[in-house]
């Protein structure tokens, strides 16, 4: 049977389960993503790192396994973690993560590359400090002129979400310095932190769980964002917490600076429900989930804004433009991108996709964004507040879309999964809009 759900421009591994990106790295001249990885099956009871590489972000492939649960320290899963280049060697951080008689321990590992394809594992590994219980996961390393730093993904002693925070000379000896950030937002454990500076501002990425402390179970998480600063080993934030993404489909984050100086973010899309997972139809061709599109990150006037990539964009095959207040078709090509801007905001505006599958409106200042779910047949919703609407471009695949909202302003994520083959879309304006339909070149 012809898989209609297979991806083009979103990452999907060949076979079995795929989360978080980990790794993210250019060395020696390839773009390095690594992720989390099930190879035997669909579910979460197995993890090692996979591997995909690319030398212009746009053709991947896909390397198989690159680290593995091999060793007493990660028999339950090498979890997440991120990736530095040293000295022409690429140094991999990560979660070595064992469950013995149903007790659980975190220990932040370190392995070494010289060709990226075999890893050395270091014996030496940090172990939890007394302050936190052992959900002590995803090790986010970079360096500047003061040595090495790390922050870990954390829950207190007293089941709060929170940040730690290591400092190294030499990225072999690592000290735990404290609390890096922690607060009520963190929910009840704090997965996949990231940090950078951007713009002239300093960023805090980080996923709050919900967790039900007297069962130790997961209950739900999802991905955000502040703006703060630094202030000895300490993150002030100085924004409200806010997602990151607004759809559905988006979970555990990460990014890296390429070379051309851009902050790259890639996210795991995505962190479905159990019976979501359940229900994906993609099971029946072995695997399942993707990644999002690489987005780059910039900050403007205090804001977070989400960029499609430029390599992504120049990709983009002109079939149409017009100028109009509604646009019909009743073939979207599988791989398009769909580009409206208003000189005048609209005061609503309504977008079909596939016979309502997916459908967006825009009124009374909000934005709606809708989908049938495969799981239960369900419409649901995402709204976000928003005073105009300008610009709005529309990435879609055969079972991903990414809107990208005001230049990068708000995004939203989803997942779809047509049952049959309807690609028709209907778009209606008040206001007159710029229009452009473009394929994308795979
Ligand atoms: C986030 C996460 C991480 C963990 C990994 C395990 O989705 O739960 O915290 O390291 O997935 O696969």
């Amino acid at each position: 049977m012809e898989n209609l759900y297979k991806n083009y421009f979103h990452l999907e591994a060949p076979r079995g389960l795929l989360n978080d990106p980990n790794g993210l790295t250019y060395f020696q001249g390839t773009y390095y993503v690594f992720h989390q990885w099930n190879r035997f099956d669909l579910h979460h009871g197995y993890k090692e790192w996979g591997l995909f590489t690319s030398n212009d972000l746009l053709r991947w492939e896909h390397q198989g396994s690159a680290l593995l649960p091999d060793s007493d320290k990660d028999v339950s899963g090498v979890y997440s973690g991120s990736a530095l280049v040293i000295e022409d060697k690429l140094h991999i951080f990560y979660t070595g993560n064992s469950k013995i008689d149903g007790k659980r321990r975190s220990l932040q590992c370190q392995a070494i590359s010289e060709d990226g394809k075999t890893f050395q594992k270091n014996d030496s590994v940090i172990t939890t400090p007394e302050e936190y219980t052992e959900h002590h996961r995803d090790p986010k390393v970079w360096s500047d002129q003061n040595g090495y730093h790390m922050i870990v993904g954390s829950q207190t002693k007293t089941g709060q979400g929170a940040i730690a925070y290591y400092q190294s000379i030499d990225c072999k000896e690592w000290n735990y310095r404290g609390i890096f950030y922690t607060s009520k937002d963190l929910e009840q454990m704090a997965e996949c932190p990231d940090y950078f500076e951007l713009d002239g501002e300093s960023v805090l990425l980080v996923c709050p769980q919900k967790r039900d402390l007297r069962n130790d179970k997961d209950i739900s998480g999802y991905s955000a964002h502040y703006i703060g600063n630094l202030n000895r080993n300490e993150f002030h934030p100085k924004t409200e917490i806010r997602p990151i993404d607004d759809g559905f489909d988006f979970h555990a984050p990460q990014t890296f600076l390429d070379p051309k100086g851009r902050r790259l973010m890639w996210a795991w899309m995505s962190r479905m429900n159990s019976k979501e997972e359940e229900a994906c139809p993609t099971r029946e061709f072995g695997y399942l989930h993707c990644l999002t599109m690489p987005r780059e990150l910039r900050v403007i006037d205090g804001k977070l804004y989400q960029l499609p990539l430029q390599e992504i964009l120049e990709r983009r095959i002109l079939i149409e433009s017009l100028e109009t207040v509604r646009y019909e078709s009743e073939e979207l090509a599988t791989q398009s991108v769909i580009d409206m801007t208003w000189s005048n905001s609209p005061s609503s505006f309504e977008l079909a996709f596939f016979d309502q599958n997916v459908t967006l409106v825009y009124k009374n200042q909000e934005f709606i964004l809708s989908r049938i779910s495969w799981s239960d047949k369900q419409v649901h919703t995402k709204t976000v507040p928003l005073k105009e609407l300008t610009a709005l471009q529309i990435f879609i695949d055969s079972s991903a879309m990414e809107f990208f909202i005001n230049q990068g302003e708000k995004v939203m994520s989803l997942r779809y999964f047509l049952q049959q083959e309807n690609r028709s879309c209907d778009i209606r304006s008040s206001h007159q809009m710029k229009i452009t339909y473009s394929k994308l070149e795979s």
